[in-house]
């Protein structure tokens, strides 16, 4: 692949009618990560040279995720659904800029590795007009089927325009496609509609290649990778296949897991060392927990970093940034959302802690609250270190509690606190002596007269 130049065309118009969904379809999600995001993700991976994305009218949301999964791609738009051939001409201006490969991928095949879009351009350098990525499904409903004549791919047929013999054919059309550059124009813009579906079929390429006496290619792979979604259930299927992929990966890499099958990974979590993630967590998007840190069973984490030798759980949730100092304690009911915890700093039971920072070795009393929100705006408190917030303590921010300072419990503190204070802000315990006898005397009286 030294040195050939190679286009990306990612085709993402369709709107995808049978997810039943007012989503586009390649903003579902798997394993915390848009459909479009794994495609070009596997695209950068594999290393090209551009990369055009073809959306669907009124899919600005599809458009900012391509540029946020791969900032320089171009955005080319198709405002009619007529065919796959017809998505990837909406990109000519960047193939009329001439390239070596041309790599067509849709974006519902979320599964795809860059290794076999190497593949597919390595078969284009050995002189291929036209490649494709074949498989053979357990089930073959709604692929198009691949014919092979003489050991040459001479066309691909769509089941709805296929004859019977033409549907037990078990090798199917995994949807990539590679066609060499020099000819990738003419054939795709000798594609007609004469089918079924009355759409410009990308899968025509292969006959019209042959009728140009040129070369076809099969590259055949696993039915993992190129699973394409085209309805939730298939949603569902894909992302238990990555999963497993996700799960055994932490393994390798040194994470204990008791039940892996319970641990729900994101694309993106980082687990280091030693971590160990009892049953039944879920990680959601932008998670990172270093060496030797333990995550108990059902804890919810998404955005958080969670340091060296951290226990996290049972039951706690950490939101959007979390970030969680080394050996720290994050205990059962505890919801921390961008915030800071010192090293060593322990929250243990039942806390909402949002919008703070929390010096090191301070210790946050169960049922303590951060009361961020004051029903306009967020805002944020300090503790500094080796502070002490004692039980049911709500801290109303904006607030600041000095160094070493003692907040006693049930407090409600509105202003701030110097260093090595011991506050108290609630109400003083009153004891009247024997007054218990004489109110239940004066109830039971109030009882008797109503009867
Ligand atoms: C397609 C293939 C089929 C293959 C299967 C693999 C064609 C004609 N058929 O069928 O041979 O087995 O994928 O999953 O290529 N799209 C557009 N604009 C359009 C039409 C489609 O952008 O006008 C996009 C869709 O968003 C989708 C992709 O192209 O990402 C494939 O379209 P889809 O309708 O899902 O094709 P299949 O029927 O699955
Ligand atoms: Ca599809």
């Amino acid at each position: 692949m030294q040195g050939r130049t190679c286009l990306s065309i990612v085709l993402a118009a369709g709107e995808g009618t049978r997810m039943q969904s007012t989503r586009p379809k390649v903003l579902h999600a798997l394993a915390g990560r848009s459909l479009l995001g794994h495609v070009l993700a596997a695209v950068r991976e594999a290393g090209g040279t551009a990369t055009s994305v073809v959306i669907g009218p009124g899919h600005e949301a599809v458009a900012a995720e391509a540029k946020r999964a791969l900032p320089d791609a171009e955005i080319h738009l198709q405002n009619e659904r007529r065919g796959t051939a017809h998505a990837v001409l909406m990109a000519k201006a960047a193939l009329a800029r001439g390239v070596d490969d041309v790599v067509v991928i849709f974006g519902d095949t979320p599964l795809l590795s860059s290794q076999t879009l190497r593949r597919l351009r390595a078969a284009l350098a050995d002189g291929a007009a036209v490649a494709v990525l074949g498989f053979r499904p357990a089930d073959p409903t709604g692929y198009g089927r691949l014919i092979v004549e003489q050991g040459q791919l001479t066309g691909i047929r769509e089941e709805k325009d296929a004859t019977p013999d033409e549907r037990a054919i078990t090798l199917c059309n995994g949807g990539l496609m590679a066609l060499a550059g020099k000819h990738a124009l003419d054939i795709l813009e000798r594609i007609g509609d004469d089918n079924a579906k009355r759409e410009f079929y990308l899968t025509d390429a292969v006959s019209i290649a042959r009728e140009l006496a040129l070369n076809t290619a099969t590259i055949e792979v696993e039915e993992d990778e190129v699973l394409g979604i085209n309805t939730k259930a298939q949603l569902a299927e894909a992302e238990a296949v990555l999963q497993k992929r996700l799960r055994q990966a932490a393994l390798e890499a040194g994470v204990t897991m008791q039940a892996p099958e319970t641990v729900f990974l994101a694309a993106d979590t980082k687990l280091g060392r030693d971590v160990t993630v009892e049953p039944y967590v879920v990680f959601g998007p932008g998670v990172v927990v270093e060496d030797g840190a333990v995550i108990h069973s059902f804890s919810h984490l998404e955005g958080a970093h969670v340091g060296t030798g951290v226990s996290v759980g049972p039951f706690a949730r950490l939101r959007p940034g979390a970030e969680l100092g080394a050996n720290s304690r994050v205990g059962n009911f505890v919801e921390v959302k961008e915030a800071k915890l010192g090293e060593g700093t322990k929250a243990n039971h039942l806390s909402y802690i949002g919008d703070a920072i929390v010096g090191a070795e301070a210790n946050i009393g169960a049922g303590t609250i951060f009361c961020n929100y004051d029903g306009e705006a967020k805002h944020r408190s300090e503790v500094g270190k080796g502070a002490f917030i004692g039980s049911n303590s709500a801290l109303v921010s904006p607030v600041k509690i000095g160094e070493g300072a003692y907040v006693a419990t049930g407090s409600v503190i509105t202003d701030d606190v110097p260093a090595d204070a011991l506050v108290f802000g609630r109400a003083r315990q009153v004891v009247k002596e024997n007054r218990a006898k004489a109110l239940r005397a004066k109830a039971a009286a109030g009882k008797k007269k109503a009867k």
